[in-house]
């Protein structure tokens, strides 16, 4: 068997010059290519003759690639850690909440210069589903942007200025599922075999029983079961999700080659980095629940394979949302690597649990579960984003010392931030069927931390120093942190949604506002919330970008001397991150002389901390 692709078949599709560096690349990622691919497929009539038109498809992306993409490719592969260091931040919005459409997007670009942005996700802007589509994760073409945001012209337009002001652009690519109106989808119920082997689809109940044994289940409530019956169909599709998300069969070949070309195709519009949706889910078996298979592994590893030789400029940030020990693999290894970035969810997560708790028990066993990474790759840090938190891929870290035992802690957790016993928080359960288990909670950062419920000045300020104190450990972890629009100026919940009948039944609705154009305007002002919150915020940010000791991949160290109540870290050579999570005064006794960098002033000896205060400390 060979161990090459066939190289020929792309590079022909190359005009000359192009071919001696597409050479190069091939040396290094074919071979890999090669084997995960034969791995995958290889044992399918007609593999090499589907290899071959594979490297032949991507070959003429690579032709089409634009000359100022081809050059921040080569800018980046010299310089293969550039999203690493401490000066890149992130920003997440909607199009339609944050600018109304992509050409208000492109008009906010100031805004998010003021902020330090330097990576900007916009929620799904492609064409979606008509009526319900999930928050438009329900593609109905990967090549059209959403009318009602905009053109395609108008994407390439946002794209160049972003790129002009040192912003990229990040754009899901929603690889796990189509919405049932997608082309393939339309074809299959149209009875094209060839369009329904794309999907998985049973005759009868026999294998989904058989699977439902051992699956989970997404959205319990508001779209219960994994598959759905589709009358044109005759049978029963695998949708994870909302009934309307067709699950794509990737062991088939063509799914394969469909899929990469389009994110190639959107990679030449000028898509920067990809937020790999769903990326646990894209490999079924039975007896299992479907997730993490290693074979998701190497379809996400093949595709870097192909972003590395193509399109090496663009990252790959998996989302997959899982308990922390089968997070690192979607990062890859040295040898194998997969995404550049992955959404530490257990971190973000357990971080409310510290706030709920008082106590950094469970974080802190977070943190050291987390292993040191492959070069050029990160986590992403993140206080919330679109969805709900979700609590169960916290099991493991709070079985650890906690009587009631995981599902119980975290349910009173969940509790908690519905507003129960007395909390300060304001948020909504997500899809808990049984009050005595957790899954997920919604709402704002402004509204979970008490902003919303605040009586009094005391309260007001407490809030905000636990919402800046959530922020403080995305920034200051050692990631590429990701803020959440409308956070910095401390947006609370919009209830909005319950009055629209597409939304009314999903509570993640609650965190998806319309950007605020008063507080907005209030962001200097210190006396009002906005504007402490943003400050407080901006002030974290320009410290992060002096020191090097916060770029992603300088080293961490969690120090174990600490109240149980209080997070320390020690970062890169000489910097101290110091958060007190409770709302008692916490002391912590310094070994020498330190310098606040956000506050200014020098500290030594025992430092008190006040209820939800951070320092950031740089030895002296
Ligand atoms: C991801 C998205 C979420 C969506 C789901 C299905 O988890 O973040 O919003 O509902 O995928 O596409």
């Amino acid at each position: 068997m060979p161990s090459q692709v066939p190289s020929d078949r792309l590079l022909a599709a190359l005009p000359e010059d192009l071919r001696p560096q597409a050479a190069e690349r091939l040396k290094t990622a074919g071979p890999v290519l090669r084997r995960l691919l034969a791995g995958l497929y290889g044992d399918r009539a007609g593999f090499d003759a589907w290899l071959g038109d594979l490297m032949a498809s991507l070959g003429k992306l690579h032709a089409e690639r634009a000359p100022e993409l081809r050059a921040l490719d080569l800018q980046r592969t010299a310089e293969p850690d550039w999203f690493l260091n401490q000066r890149m931040l992130g920003y997440c919005a909607y199009v339609q909440n944050f600018g109304g459409s992509l050409h208000g997007v492109a008009e906010r670009i100031p805004y998010l210069e003021e902020l330090g942005v330097s990576y900007l996700h916009l929620l799904p802007f492609l064409r979606p589903r008509e009526g319900e589509n999930d928050g438009g994760f329900a593609v109905t073409s990967f090549d059209e942007v959403d009318p009602a945001l905009g053109t395609n012209a108008d994407l390439h337009a946002l794209t160049t200025r972003l790129r002009t002001a040192g912003i990229s652009l990040c754009s899901d690519f929603i690889l796990n599922h189509v919405a049932d109106d997608n082309q393939w989808a339309l074809a299959a119920k149209a009875g094209d075999a060839r369009a329904r082997a794309m999907f998985h689809v049973f005759p009868d109940r026999d294998l989904p029983d058989r699977h439902e044994r051992t699956l989970g289940q997404v959205f319990p409530q508001v779209a219960p079961g994994n598959f759905t019956f589709v009358e044109a169909m005759g049978g029963w599709v695998w949708t994870t999700f909302y009934s309307y998300q067709w699950d794509m069969n990737w062991s088939n070949p063509d799914v394969f080659a469909e899929m990469a070309a389009a994110m190639l195709r959107l990679a030449n519009r000028g898509i920067e980095v990809f937020r790999l949706d769903s990326t646990a889910f894209l490999w079924k078996r039975e007896g299992t629940n479907s997730m993490n298979q290693p074979e998701a592994h190497q379809i996400l590893q093949a595709l870097r394979a192909i972003v590395d030789i193509v399109a090496p400029g663009v990252l790959l940030k998996a989302e997959a949302i899982v308990p922390t020990r089968e997070l690192p693999a979607y990062l890859g290894s040295a040898a194998a690597p997969e995404c550049h970035v992955a959404y530490h969810s257990s971190l973000m997560a357990a971080g409310w649990v510290a706030l709920a708790e008082q106590d950094t028990g469970v974080l802190r066993e977070v943190i050291r579960k987390t292993p040191p990474l492959p070069p050029a790759a990160t986590w992403l840090s993140y206080v919330r984003c679109h969805d709900d938190i979700g609590w169960n891929v916290l099991r493991a870290e709070a079985q650890v010392a906690s009587a009631g035992g995981a599902p119980a802690r975290l349910a009173a957790v969940a509790r908690f931030f519905s507003g129960a016993e007395g909390s300060y928080a304001s948020g909504a359960a997500f899809q808990s069927t049984d009050p005595n288990a957790a899954h997920g909670s919604n709402g704002m950062a402004a509204s979970l931390t008490g902003l919303q419920t605040a009586a009094t000045e005391e309260e007001r300020s407490l809030a905000l120093r636990r919402m800046q104190l959530l922020h403080g450990l995305a920034l200051s972890f050692g990631a590429l942190p990701v803020l959440y629009m409308g956070d910095e100026l401390a947006m609370e919940n919009d209830y909005g949604y319950l009055d629209r009948p597409r939304h009314a039944m999903d509570s993640r609705w609650l965190q998806r506002p319309v950007f605020d154009e008063q507080r907005w305007k209030h962001r200097y002002d210190k006396s009002s919330a906005p504007g402490i919150m943003f400050q407080g915020l901006a002030n974290l940010i320009r410290v992060r970008r002096k020191h090097q000791a916060l770029a992603a991949n300088a080293p961490r160290t969690l120090l174990a001397d600490a109240p149980d109540g209080v997070l320390a870290l020690a970062r890169g050579d000489g910097f101290l991150t110091l958060m007190n999570f409770t709302g008692q005064p916490q002391d912590y006794a310094l070994q020498g002389a330190w310098s606040d960098c956000a506050a200014p002033g020098r500290v030594e000896g025992t430092i008190t901390l006040a209820p939800y205060a951070m320092h950031w400390l740089a030895r002296e």
